[in-house]
């Protein structure tokens, strides 16, 4: 690729982390982002990357950091929208602020972050944009009627925005984990670990490295002929 900066929100922990490694050692220049300070340069191990503290809901913020970037001349060519969160409840109990802090986090941070860096890639008439869905987004899952919500229109607007930015050879596709070993699979009673272990054909969680290696393929020239895909990476949990 022409560009080979790439932009990933949430990249402090977990699977952003992850992806962020995974680009720095195919010598991408790196632009991670949190709303919390993090030491990206320790963490990746080179100087070839910059940390951004900037909240996905922010739209003012977004509008600087792009800004700052322009001038920097890091613009990116390569976008990976990964900051999620969970507030899981069921249904009669979720309050509303459950719903739009949901809904904002993970589906309108998809909206602002793509919307804000896009232009360029259209100019450059190359990009990849990345989002990480979530197989509760293909399936439902109980107590996560918010979460599910924002993950299956993920989904449209991957379809959606490929169509429309094809012929400019920008790639929009989704990757949707399953049960990734993270904090939050760490918390798990063993009960509750055997219960959805019992459910997945490979019968163990993922490794956050499994959805980094799929975003570097698809960000690479390899991935050149994907767009509009959501691609499952869950040992089988989910099988269309
Ligand atoms: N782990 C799994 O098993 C799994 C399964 C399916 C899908 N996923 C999806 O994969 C993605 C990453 O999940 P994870 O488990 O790695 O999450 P995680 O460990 O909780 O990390 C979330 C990252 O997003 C950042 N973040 C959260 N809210 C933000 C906001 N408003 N603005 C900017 N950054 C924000 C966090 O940093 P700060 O808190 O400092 O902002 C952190 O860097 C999420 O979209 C999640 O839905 C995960």
């Amino acid at each position: 690729m022409l560009n080979n900066t790439v932009f990933i929100t949430g990249a402090s922990r977990g699977i952003g982390l992850s992806i962020a490694q995974a680009f720095a050692s195919e010598g991408h220049f790196v632009i991670g982002t949190s709303r919390s300070k993090f030491d990206l340069e320790s963490a990746l191990g080179t100087e070839d990357c910059l940390h951004m503290i900037l909240d996905v809901t922010d739209r003012t913020a977004i509008k600087e950091a792009h800004d700052t970037l322009k001038e920097n001349n890091h613009l990116p060519g390569i976008i990976i929208n990964n900051a999620g969160i969970t507030k899981d409840q069921l249904f009669l109990r979720m309050k509303d602020e459950d719903w739009d802090d949901v809904i904002n986090t993970n589906l309108s941070s998809v909206f602002n972050i793509t919307k804000a860096f896009i232009k360029s890639m259209v100019k450059q008439r190359e990009g990849r944009v990345i989002n990480i869905s979530s197989v509760a987004g293909l399936m439902g899952n109980p107590g996560q009627v918010n979460y599910s919500s924002s993950k299956a229109a993920i989904g449209g607007f991957t379809k959606s925005l490929a169509k429309e930015l094809a012929s400019r050879n920008i790639t929009v596709n989704s990757i949707a984990p399953g049960f990734i070993s993270s904090d939050m699979t760490d918390a798990l009673t063993d009960d509750q670990k055997s219960e959805i272990l019992n459910q997945i054909p490979m019968q163990k969680f993922g490794d956050p490295k499994n959805i980094a290696e799929l975003a570097v393929f698809l960000a690479s020239e390899k991935g050149q002929y994907i767009t509009g895909q959501t691609i499952s990476v869950d040992g089988g949990l989910y099988m269309i």
